[in-house]
């Protein structure tokens, strides 16, 4: 465990989005105005009640565990991991000065690579947040020893990728698929004009959702079947944030669609064109279908520009 007192790490202004402040049991601090960023409040709103030891990957600050153990869950234990040393020293002090001290003793800071510095049968939960899909693979684990989540005894992943492209979130599902983990909670959130997709997926969870074809792992099942269960209702903002959402990406992969035609196009990426056109047809599909259903909106869409480090730069 890391303890290192003394970074500088406390004063308004430094980190983007929310930052620790007026959480239940925290000691109050004179600018204590900011609650957890609504993108990180959609994590912690996926992390089971019955969670009783969770860790957070690439932690940063460890902003979301410090609010897990202040604000929701007596008794949880929480690991903040980071293979940064500086954030993870800075969220220890920022702990140490807003947390109670009963409070504190429930979390652990470590430095370290993805899932490495756990040992077999400690956290239940799994989270990781603001990283491109392909990361949040290598950090689970995918490519090296496999089954390392199991070996682990980690039931239940909650995942938050930034952008969340129906291709690259396709990638996700499938391998969460092939691990045993069916995903039982989506939530969808536009925070600041970009879509987020946080996922929860449970080792024992009873089948949420069939895939009986390739397209059912390209879109979020649980929001889509809400979304048009619940169409037409005024003031649903999931369904009017899904649509937004699928009208955002097919605009998208008609573009991408276009340029892997184009002839500046490298020759080994126009393979993929049947890709391109499945998904611009789904997602046309999809449009269509909440349409009908009754949902509204959806002209404005994300703000994202896809350009993966970009975005995670620039987190809200
Ligand atoms: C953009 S921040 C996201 C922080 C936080 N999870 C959030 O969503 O706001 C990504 C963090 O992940 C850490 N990180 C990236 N890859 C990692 C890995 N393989 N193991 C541990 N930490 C990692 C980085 O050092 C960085 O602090």
């Amino acid at each position: 465990a890391l303890f290192c007192p003394g970074s500088g790490w406390s004063t308004a202004g430094e980190r983007p989005g929310g930052r620790l402040g007026r959480l239940h049991g925290v000691v109050p601090s004179p600018d204590a105005e900011h609650v957890l960023s609504p993108r990180l409040q959609a994590v912690a709103s996926l992390v089971p009640r019955d969670c009783r030891a969770i860790a957070d990957i690439g932690a940063d600050h460890a902003l979301l565990c410090m609010d897990l153990v202040a604000s929701k869950r007596p008794g949880l234990r929480a690991v903040a991991i980071d293979r940064n040393r500086a954030p993870l020293e800075a969220g220890r002090k920022a702990a140490l000065q807003h947390l109670a001290p009963g409070m504190v003793k429930q979390l652990d800071f470590r430095l370290g690579d993805g899932l490495s510095p756990l040992s077999e049968g400690e956290v239940d939960t799994v989270c990781v947040a603001g990283m491109g899909v392909s990361s949040i693979l290598r950090v689970l684990g995918a490519g090296g020893e496999p089954g390392r989540l199991g070996t682990l005894g980690v039931d239940t992943l909650v995942l938050q990728p930034v952008s969340p492209r129906p291709a690259a979130l396709h990638g996700l599902r499938k391998w969460l698929d092939s691990q045993g983990y069916t995903i039982d909670a989506e939530v969808i959130s536009r925070v600041k004009g970009l879509f987020y997709i946080t996922t929860r997926a449970r080792r024992s969870a009873e089948k949420s959702f069939i895939a009986p074809g390739e397209g059912d792992f390209f879109l979020p099942q649980l929001i889509r079947r809400r979304a048009l269960a619940g169409a037409g209702s005024e003031g649903d903002d999931e369904a009017e944030n899904y649509l937004r959402y699928v009208s955002h990406h097919l605009r998208w992969e008609k573009g991408n669609a276009c340029r892997k035609r184009g002839a500046s196009c490298p020759a080994n990426k126009r393979d993929n064109t049947g890709q391109a056109d499945f998904l611009v047809q789904l997602l046309e599909e999809e449009v269509i279908a909440l349409r009908a259903g009754g949902v509204t909106g959806g002209e404005a869409g994300g703000d994202e520009d896809e350009d993966e480090e970009d975005l995670v730069s620039s987190l809200p």
